[in-house]
């Protein structure tokens, strides 16, 4: 930090409630966050944590109308589960609230009218697409169209998904809209506009000059913003959900989502602290931290910035963005559209009591630096090798040994060796470590230093031996188990950023009253005499099944997704009668079947054709029949194939069936008892 501040003000992405959170915005955002925040009040320093929904916006009247229900509907319900899913994992907001508040309508608006009022905007009409049957006029991503490049006939207005170009609507063939299907007319709008382009020069001197220190991605992204030069961005938009755009004339218009959203940390703001909101806003001391995802860069850095620029009367820029990059699922993007996500709402519900798990893992393999994928394999690793082997088990011996030895009363130290100096020296190496790493937002790498402190609870505790060493030297052991103690509630502080419930329990354990940051390394943080709690586990180790049970309830997911992505191939070149009467399709009933010994994917079939001499056919489908699944039913074959030999096997025709959307092969049988060896015309 290259100045002292009086005081942080944290905000957080106030997340859409057109759908829950999941793991990627967990990682990306809401832990980050609230590791600073809890850090920042253990250290003592005055910090409030402002999160909220943001609840305008398309997506949401989408949704609305795909449902049957108002805008307002939609949003109540998100907010609410989104709240109390972020309480339970212990998301430390001192105030999450929302934007279709009234305090922050009012804020918004008279935002947008003191920047109308000092002429801060550019006012343009220009020609947009108009849906004449929704009566509304569209976004690009509410624009579907053949794509000019691929010919995918489902491509959005500003993307197409089959082949990854960035479109505008206006390049899509035949442009229809995504909301009522008909085809758009071009017609005149009337929008408020920021000049970015004004606040160019003021945006270049505070990011590319003032904050080389920022992680690279951002610091990255806004030079790249910067060097395409900035342009005039639309504030306002034609839609009836949303906050009015505050001056006379502008009906049907409200303000753009991403106008009213960054307003809504002041609005929020202001509803926590009514009268002291502005000493958090205004005041030099305070320092502001944005924590975002890498899709919001653009806004915190440049559009908001900018806002907040032409406003004046004080407000501060923020002094970080520490955005991170993505978090992907399994080797694919995460994605709400195609439920492609670990929610936390469901997360909560299938892992009782184990938020710090997901907390634990979310931060060891946060998207800090670049993308990073989640993986429930590595998620039970992390728990069962990490939390519950090194962490867990260091606690437990600690108290079961103070508990066996002592009745559960923490012993006083003797004269310290060079063995106990040591540890405590690599312990004070590790917080100033760990302490650093939280300052500069590495959050992965503090977390190694954290548990650094178990590694080296549980190294000096084999060192020492004390079971041993209690039968020849009962006093050394009364030092060992001393320090032990002193590791462990070291260990409680400096993981409650990270995990506060498992914190929690082990302060209650070690009967720590209100932990502070500088008990870290501090010998006699639990003072001799104090009598421990019982020992309990603070991690179980997690099995093989609960994890099955999250993957295959992935792999159905992903197979969902294929049947509804499916687009059935082109249809082939024309054939004449001749060349489809050349086929000889029969139907035959499968006598027996089995499987070709060493070949995965082959069953062996007899089949009676009707000709009295049974019909052998090998056939690829072992990953998609068992062989009793097929014996006694009736399937159509290829007769007149040449015969091929398959393993050593001759195989005399070939088995028809559908490759269906998501891989999987069914056999065709005739939809009733046919003649064996009828011919299929
Ligand atoms: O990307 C999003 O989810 C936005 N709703 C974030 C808004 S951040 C802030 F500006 F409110
Ligand atoms: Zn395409």
């Amino acid at each position: 930090m290259s100045k002292e501040f009086k005081r942080t003000l944290i905000t957080t992405a106030l997340p859409y409630t057109n759908g829950p959170v999941h793991i990627g915005h967990l990682a990306g955002v809401y832990i980050p966050a609230d590791i600073y925040a809890r850090y920042l009040r253990l250290a003592g320093r005055p910090v409030v944590m402002i999160g909220g929904s943001d609840e305008h916006g398309v997506p949401i009247t989408l949704k609305a109308r795909a449902e049957g229900v108002t805008p307002q509907d939609i949003v109540d319900r998100y907010h609410a589960l989104i709240k109390k899913s972020f309480e339970e994992l212990g998301i430390s907001f001192d105030i999450y609230s929302r934007t279709t508040s009234d305090i922050h309508s009012e804020t918004a608006s008279e935002f947008f009218r003191h920047l109308y009022d000092k002429g801060e905007f550019v006012e343009k009409t220009s020609e947009q697409l108009y849906d004449p049957q929704a009566k509304e006029f569209l976004a690009d991503r509410y624009v579907t169209g053949e794509c000019p490049h691929c010919h995918n006939p489902r491509a959005y207005g500003d993307q197409c998904e089959a082949c990854g170009t960035s479109l505008n609507a206006t390049d899509l063939i035949n442009p229809k809209s995504a909301i009522s299907n008909s085809p758009l007319e071009l017609r005149p709008t009337h929008h408020w506009y920021m000049p970015l382009d004004k606040w160019e020069p003021a945006l270049r001197q505070w990011i590319l000059e003032g904050h080389k220190e920022w992680k690279s991605n951002v610091y990255g992204q806004c030079k790249s913003w910067l060097d395409m030069g900035l342009q005039p961005r639309a504030v306002s938009r034609d839609l009836s959900w949303g906050i009015p755009v505050p001056v006379e004339g502008a009906e049907g218009k409200v303000l753009y989502v991403w106008f009213d959203a960054p307003i809504g940390y002041i609005s929020n703001t202001k509803e926590l602290l009514p009268d002291s909101w502005e000493k958090w806003w205004k005041d030099p001391e305070t320092r502001i931290i944005n924590f975002i995802g890498k899709d919001n860069i653009v806004f915190h850095c440049i559009v908001f910035p900018a806002m907040l620029m032409a406003y004046g009367d004080g407000f501060q820029l923020p002094d970080n963005v520490p955005a991170n990059e993505f978090l992907n699922l399994e080797g694919d993007k995460i994605s709400t559209s195609r439920n492609w996500a670990v929610w936390l709402h469901e997360y909560l519900a299938d892992f009782p009591g184990k938020q710090d798990v997901l907390r634990y893992v979310l931060t060891a393999n946060a998207p800090e630096t670049k993308d990073n994928d989640f993986t429930w394999r590595d998620f039970q690793a992390r728990n069962n090798n990490e939390l519950a082997a090194i962490l867990g088990n260091f606690v437990n011996r600690v108290v079961i040994l103070t508990h066996k030895y002592y009745n559960g009363v923490v012993p006083a130290a003797g004269e310290l060796l060079d063995i106990d100096k040591t540890a405590y020296a690599e312990l004070a190496g590790l917080r100033d470590s760990l302490t650093d790493n939280i300052e500069n937002f590495h959050f992965r790498e503090a977390l190694k230093d954290a548990m650094g402190i178990a590694r080296l609870g549980n190294k000096y505790l084999q060192d020492c031996e004390p079971w041993k060493v209690v039968k020849t030297d009962p006093e050394r052991v009364k030092t060992v188990i001393n320090v032990c103690t002193q590791i462990c509630a070291s260990i409680a502080v400096a993981m409650e950023p990270f995990m506060p419930f498992s914190s929690e329990r082990l302060a209650r354990t070690l009967g720590l009253g209100k932990l502070s940051w500088d008990m870290i390394g501090n010998a006699d943080a639990v003072p001799a005499g104090t009598v421990l709690g019982a020992p309990e586990l603070l991690f179980e180790k997690i099995d093989d099944d609960t994890i099955k049970a999250q993957t295959d309830r992935l792999e159905r997911i992903k197979k969902e997704n294929a049947v509804k992505a499916y687009q059935p191939e082109p249809v082939k070149a024309e054939i004449n009668m001749p060349d489809f009467e050349k086929l000889d399709i029969r139907v035959g009933k499968v006598i027996s079947c089995e499987r070709v010994p060493k070949a995965d994917k082959l069953l062996k079939f007899s089949i009676d054709d009707g000709t009295g001499t049974p019909r052998t056919i090998v056939s690829g489908i072992a990953q998609h029949y068992k062989p009793e699944e097929l014996t006694g039913k009736q399937v159509c074959f290829i007769a007149n194939l040449a015969p091929a030999k398959i393993r050593g096997v001759v195989s005399q025709g070939m088995i028809l069936s559908a490759l269906n959307a998501d891989g999987s092969l069914k056999v065709i049988s005739p939809a009733s008892d046919a003649t064996n060896g009828a011919q299929v015309k």
